[in-house]
């Protein structure tokens, strides 16, 4: 199991600054001993400050060129959508930075049906890996109803046999847009470490059930990378004084 940290902080504005210097560290430590780092971006609103940070200079500086870009989850609609996770990496993050384009591997959505599409990132990921993904870092939201990535607990994803590292789904009816790609646990528990972003008294309950009470029937509850998981969340998520 790995370590487990929580860091509360007073505001979404300084958690995004504490996980935009986790990230930075985190990017420094491991290009130590290897060449590259891999990445894994968060969809969803909370992470957009984070992403902004990421994006001035500050230091340690992020050697961009080393850096490779990955998705957690996307919705099935073009980067130009307003609900494409990747268009609001590139208009928060990407746009902003000197980074290869050979560095992006966003998953690709224009296909009919959310499972090619799965079938397609799989193999973006085993070829850049050369096998099994293993990211140095995937970030992740938290849903209210105990989401993460596009792992909804009505499709129960935590009971999969043999999910493999991506899979394409329709989401619930209540999320849109519903055709979705995502990350699978197996493919999210074999980075080294995990930060998710939880902001928001809306998220209080949902962070309650999974990080304390380790609720089996959430996702979210399943998420154990191999090295490290931290809790990034502010006052109002984390309720109480
Ligand atoms: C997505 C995300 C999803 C998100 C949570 C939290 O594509 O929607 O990957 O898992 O992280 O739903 O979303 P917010 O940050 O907008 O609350």
């Amino acid at each position: 199991m790995p370590t487990a940290m929580t860091h509360i902080h007073s505001d979404h504005e300084e958690m995004s600054q504490a996980a935009a210097g986790a990230t930075r560290k985190a990017v420094e430590r491991v290009l130590r001993r290897q060449d590259t780092f891999s990445l894994v971006l968060a969809g969803g609103s909370t992470p957009k400050r984070l992403y902004e940070l990421l994006a001035v200079e500050d230091t340690p500086p992020i050697p961009w060129d080393q850096v490779h870009l990955f998705w957690g989850d996307e919705r099935l609609v073009p980067p130009s959508d307003p609900t494409s996770n990747e268009g609001m990496a590139r208009e928060t993050l990407i746009d902003a930075v000197d980074i290869p384009a050979s560095n992006i591997h966003p998953i690709l959505t224009a296909f009919d049906h959310p499972e090619t599409a799965a079938k397609a990132y799989e193999k973006v990921l085993v070829d850049f890996f050369a096998g099994p993904p293993a990211f140095d870092l995937v970030l992740l939201g938290l849903g209210e109803d105990g989401h993460t990535a596009s792992l909804f607990p009505e499709d129960r994803p935590h009971e999969a046999a043999d999910p493999g590292w991506v899979v394409g789904m329709q989401a619930p009816p209540r999320h849109s847009p519903r055709g979705r790609v995502s990350l699978t646990l197996p493919a999210i528990n074999r980075a080294r470490q995990v930060y998710f972003l939880v902001s928001g008294e809306g998220k209080h309950e949902s962070l309650v059930a999974v990080r304390d009470q380790q609720d089996p029937a959430l996702p979210a509850t399943h998420v154990a990378p191999e090295e490290e998981l931290h809790w990034f969340v502010d006052r109002a998520a984390q309720g109480g004084t």
